[in-house]
């Protein structure tokens, strides 16, 4: 059985599969980002019954940079009217918003309505959305180390269990560890988001795009985890009996 906390589960979605959606239908692949933002729009409206606390998704990764700047600028255009017009919503459904990874190269345009939507949900209680844009795991993380060993305030020595701590806090990681991380598209596969985070994250692949990902698909991916026994390196609980000792095996 699960260990999530009291909290609630953090679930983590790479929203893969915009682009073949789109194509499948003989439509240009921007139909098909366009097309994902309903899916946002029903798992974030959904994931609070479902027993999800913290919910990050996978929006714009570092390396989407190389995709055409058509479909990026495209992608950058949608995200900010979802900021845009969501807002309201999100704020009345107790969303706090947050977004993570890099803030330099994002567009004055989409910058100022990331910063907008964070303040203007600042107070939600009900769920933690985090939105990845721009983002690397492994530059978070590397940043992360940067931070703690150029910090000038700290003299503690750099030894692993510092350095955990350290970037665990810089990651954010109060969200908690994710729980579940969900792949839409049919890949099976990281593609740089939250390795950290995901240590002991149950992995749930699915070949739905990510536009046809519905409310259903949720429940049906977190019923699943709900069934998985967690063991974190340790053995199940009903293993853990006493054991005999062998006379005269090592100590
Ligand atoms: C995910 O869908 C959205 C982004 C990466 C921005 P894709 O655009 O990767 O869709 P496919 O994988 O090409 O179908
Ligand atoms: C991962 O999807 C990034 C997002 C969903 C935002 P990609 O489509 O970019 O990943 P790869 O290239 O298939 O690994
Ligand atoms: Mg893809």
């Amino acid at each position: 059985m699960q260990s999530k906390s009291e909290s609630g589960l953090h679930v983590a979605i790479i929203m893969d599969g915009n682009g073949r959606w789109a194509t499948h239908r003989g439509q240009p692949r921007v139909a098909g980002h366009r097309a994902g933002v309903a899916a946002v729009r029903r798992v974030v409206e959904h994931a609070s019954d479902v027993g999800i606390r913290t919910l990050t998704l996978y929006a714009f990764s570092s390396d989407n940079w190389a995709r055409p700047a058509q479909e990026v600028q495209s992608i950058f255009w949608i995200i900010r009217a979802f900021l845009r017009l969501e807002c309201d919503r999100l704020r009345q459904q107790g969303v706090h918003l947050e977004v993570i990874g890099r803030r330099d190269r994002i567009p004055a345009p989409l910058l100022r309505e990331i910063e907008r939507a964070e303040s203007a949900t600042a107070d939600g209680h009900i769920l933690k959305l985090r939105i990845a844009i721009d983002y690397s795991s492994r530059t978070a993380i590397a940043d992360a180390a940067i931070a703690a060993v150029t910090d000038p305030n700290s003299n503690q020595p750099l030894t692993s269990d510092y350095m955990r701590t350290i970037i665990a806090h810089a990651l954010k990681a109060n969200c908690g560890d994710v729980d579940l991380l969900i792949r839409t598209g049919g890949e099976q596969r990281l593609s740089d988001f939250l390795l950290w985070e995901s240590a002991y994250a149950e992995l749930a692949f699915t070949d739905r795009m990510w536009p046809d990902f519905d409310e259903s698909d949720l429940a049906s991916a977190v019923s699943d985890f709900n069934h998985r026994e967690r063991r974190f390196g340790a053995i199940p609980a009903a293993s853990a009996k006493p054991m005999y000792v062998v006379s005269g095996s090592a100590q």
